[in-house]
């Protein structure tokens, strides 16, 4: 062994593996060793290292002691089988025979059986052990399975996959629940059902009331029943004016500092809802941009995505037609 491994290969290789079996075992990974965050990693590596080294001292030390008490023919001896071959040494050998018990070509006479089909004959040679350990191996194998699935009723394919797929189903739910925070403008609706216009209304009290009024009637801010917008109608707009507030130092501040994006999408709805009501007292209107509730179609969508009369009344004479 020594000739494969000399000493200055030896130690810095096993000293490899140990650091590789100590991170699998400590949880490190490429980016964060263990020993980044267990200092005792580093104390027992140091400790790993340390003995090698020690080992190595010693064994060089009783090598030369041996040396010594040894006859020269001895010496010459140990030489000797030092120098052979990987597969000439006796252990070696002995093993591989262990292991290939078959004999060779030059002694198939004596295994040649009696049998001859149209002098096609047949050799009785052993066989290999590995290759019956194998075999075994195979045969417990089959049984401990068979026992596992068809007795004991072990998961098969089917219910593993189910499992898995009740899991996914799981981890899918939870992460709508948290979802429902990750909407951003594009992905706004406007909200009409009962409940989150009731959730937005109480948002808006809380908050917008001071400089919109609770009518949306306007005082600090501008009128937002009216169909005058500074900074753009539609859902997208509205939501991303009250996430990322107004134009600097006009008062309306970003509200995606204080509020969740659901709670923005159903305030933005409020803020719609609110749009051709009355107020009591109005606020003369501002803005360029000309934008009402009416141009949402049904309940979600801006008015840019109205669909052209044209291909409508196509699709409609197409239908007839087929009728
Ligand atoms: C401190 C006063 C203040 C508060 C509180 C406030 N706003 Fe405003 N808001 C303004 C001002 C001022 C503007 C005009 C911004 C501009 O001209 O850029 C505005 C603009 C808006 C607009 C755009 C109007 C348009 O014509 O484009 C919307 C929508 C709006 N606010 C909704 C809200 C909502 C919803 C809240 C509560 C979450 C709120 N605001 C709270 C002062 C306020």
């Amino acid at each position: 062994m020594k000739k494969y491994f000399p000493v200055y290969v030896r130690v810095p290789l096993l000293f490899l593996l140990f650091y590789v079996l100590v991170e699998w075992v400590a949880g490190g990974t490429a980016q964060r060793p263990a020993f980044v965050d267990h200092p005792a990693v580093l104390i027992l590596l140091g400790l790993f290292l340390f003995a090698l080294i020690a080992v190595e001292i010693v064994a060089l030390a009783t090598n030369r002691v041996l040396r010594r008490l040894m006859t020269p023919e001895e010496i010459a001896e140990k030489e000797r089988e030092d120098n052979l071959s990987f597969s000439d040494r006796p252990w070696v050998k002995r093993l591989m025979q262990k292991m290939t018990r078959t004999k060779g070509i030059s002694d198939e006479n004596e295994l040649l059986l009696e049998h001859d089909y149209d002098g096609i004959k047949e050799l009785d040679n052993e066989l290999p052990p590995w290759w019956v350990g194998l075999f075994y191996i195979t045969v417990i194998f089959s049984v401990v399975y068979l026992l596992r699935f068809h007795v004991f009723g072990g998961d098969n394919q089917i219910v593993e996959y189910e499992k898995s797929v009740a899991i996914a189903k799981e981890q899918i739910e939870e992460y709508r629940k948290t979802a429902a925070d990750l909407i951003s403008a594009d992905e706004a609706q406007y909200l009409t059902d009962e409940s989150s216009l009731a959730a937005g209304k109480k948002i808006f009290e809380m908050n917008c009331v001071a400089c919109h009024q609770a009518d949306g009637g306007g005082g600090i801010g501008p009128n937002l029943t009216d169909d005058h917008w500074i900074l753009g109608g539609g859902v997208k707009n509205i939501f991303h004016t009250i996430a990322k507030g107004g134009r600097p130092g006009k008062g309306m501040v970003d509200w995606e500092k204080t509020l969740k994006p659901s709670e923005i999408e159903k305030v933005t709805s409020y803020v719609i809802s609110l749009n051709g009501t009355t107020p009591a007292s109005p606020k003369e209107a501002e803005g360029d941009i000309i934008w009402s509730k009416a141009e949402i179609d049904g309940a979600s969508g801006d008015a840019a995505e109205a669909t052209e009369p044209a291909t409508e009344t196509s699709d409609d004479a197409a239908e007839v037609s087929q009728e």
